[in-house]
């Protein structure tokens, strides 16, 4: 696993812009802080790209999203909070005690009736679900990027947006041979997205979670 290491000056303009710009409610507060209590793992996305999710939700007017990987449901509530009346969220978790803090932490966001936490293996998961997602949000194991990214297609329609985390993954991917285990899966996933069935780019990004990119697609 590749460490990701953050500057100082990253995480303090990460820090400014969020507190000047993003402008978190207590929701996100909370989940953040049950997640932590919970002992899970601090890789969410950061606010400013929670954010990111939600503008993207309400630019491209989607109804109907897809997360693979839902963690404590940090990023969820960023995008169940972007969808129109009678819109829906779907994300999918593999571990059951993630997707109880999730659960927990949408409904104290008021959001449980907007989305529906799937626990399960994704591509198991993946293969009950029924399209067309207007936008899929896929971070979770990155061996299977490029699997997600073809059941993104699968699922969704020519104009589906298309957002996979971790795309730069501390600049990895100019290395995919030099020990870390999912590089070669994100450089697999890059590829793909700059293939036929995708037009694509990558925003690189710097802050608390060290250096790291998300790519933004649509499906052709
Ligand atoms: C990076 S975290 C998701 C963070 C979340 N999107 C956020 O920003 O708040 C990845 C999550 O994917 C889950 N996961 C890993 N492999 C999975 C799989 N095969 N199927 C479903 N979920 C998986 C992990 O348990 C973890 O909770």
């Amino acid at each position: 696993m590749v460490e990701h290491v953050a500057q100082p000056e990253w995480t303090e303009v990460e820090r400014w812009l969020t507190r000047t710009v993003v402008k978190p409610g207590p929701e996100h507060e909370r989940a953040l802080e049950t997640a932590e209590a919970r002992g899970m793992p601090p890789i969410e996305v950061q606010p400013t790209s929670g954010k990111l999710l939600n503008l993207l939700v309400r630019i491209s007017g989607a109804a109907r999203v897809l997360e693979i990987g839902t963690l404590a449901g940090f990023s969820s509530i960023w995008m169940a909070q972007a969808l129109p009346a009678g819109g829906h969220l779907d994300t999918l978790e593999y571990l059951p005690e993630h997707a109880d803090v999730a659960r927990q932490n949408l409904a104290a966001a008021g959001l449980a009736e907007k989305v529906t936490v799937h626990v399960g293996r994704a591509l198991e998961t993946l293969a009950r679900l029924s399209g067309p997602y207007d936008l899929v949000f896929i971070d979770a194991d990155k061996q299977n990027n490029s699997r997600y990214l073809e059941w993104a297609v699968r699922l969704g329609r020519p104009g589906t947006v298309v957002v996979l985390d971790n795309a730069v993954w501390e600049g990895t991917l100019l290395h995919p041979d030099g020990g870390d285990q999912d590089a070669p899966f994100i450089v697999e996933s890059l590829e793909l997205l700059g293939g036929p069935l995708f037009d694509a780019t990558v925003v690189q990004t710097a802050g608390s979670k060290g250096w790291d990119g998300f790519a933004l697609a649509v499906v052709r």
